[in-house]
């Protein structure tokens, strides 16, 4: 069975404890699919103190680097990757997330205050997230997005009856539309072609709609990707159906 350990360097590790006791993360937890362990560099200072003031002179704390470097190098094995968050770095993204589900060992530095003494990125040359360009208080909040969107790609979390397979951006587009019963609601009928039973029609409705929910809502991602013949008959299809506004 695959395993993935986690292990978060963070000064809040009760910041963690909601999130991994409901749901995905809890069960992935419970059937051994994730391990997640927590260290706090507080616990490897001399004097209790894990902030100091910038030099050069500025607002807010920086996290010193003696601390942070004992805790990485407590949990450190051959194979981790070491992952800092920040505001710096490259934007998170479902293919970053689909490289990171097939390693062992991650690495998740939380950095807090004004971030992190830069010897660490110097030093580790760890792999730098941003999860969206606004400042959180911490990366503790991108450290559980990372988790949580890789623990459910990985074999035995979810059932085969909520697959990863086509969720929106797995193979790069948007999910088409989806419904449940009732079948007609205030007026609002599912689209007959998803009651007909006809996988291969059913199929290409669903290829069409997320072509073209993607080339309404983001069409930047479709510059990204390979397209079959039948993919470019359908997409010619749906910009002759839509008004598309550029
Ligand atoms: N830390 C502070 N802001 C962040 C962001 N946007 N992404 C990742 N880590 C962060």
């Amino acid at each position: 069975m695959r395993l993935i350990n986690f292990d978060i360097i963070s000064l809040f590790p009760e910041y963690f404890n909601g999130p991994f006791s409901c749901g995905t993360l809890k069960i992935a937890r419970e059937k051994g699919i994730i391990k997640v362990n927590i260290t706090n560099p507080r616990d490897f200072t001399d004097e209790g103190t894990v902030d100091d003031y910038q030099y050069g002179g500025g607002a807010g704390m920086v996290l010193k680097p003696e601390p942070l470097v004992r805790a990485i190098e407590a949990v450190k094995r051959n194979d981790s990757i070491v992952v800092n968050f920040s505001p710096a770095g490259q934007l998170l993204s479902q293919k970053i997330i689909q490289d990171l589900s097939g390693k062992c060992h991650l690495i998740l530095i939380c950095g807090r205050y004004k971030g992190i003494d830069e010897r660490i990125n110097l030093i580790y040359k760890p792999l730098e997230i941003s999860i969206g360009d606004y400042v959180l208080a911490g990366g503790e909040a991108a450290a559980l997005v990372l988790i949580e969107a890789i623990t459910r790609l990985l074999p035995g979390v979810l059932g085969n009856i909520d697959s990863a397979e086509d969720d929106s951006l797995q193979a790069g587009l948007l999910a088409a539309d989806i419904y449940t019963r009732p079948d007609n609601y205030k007026m609002f009928k599912v689209p007959s072609v998803l009651k007909s039973g006809d996988h291969k029609k059913i199929a290409r409705w669903r290829r069409k709609e997320s072509l073209r929910k993607t080339l309404i809502k983001r069409p930047e991602l479709l510059g990204n990707l390979k397209f079959s013949k039948e993919d470019l008959d359908i997409l010619l299809e749906v910009v002759n159906e839509t008004e598309i506004r550029i």
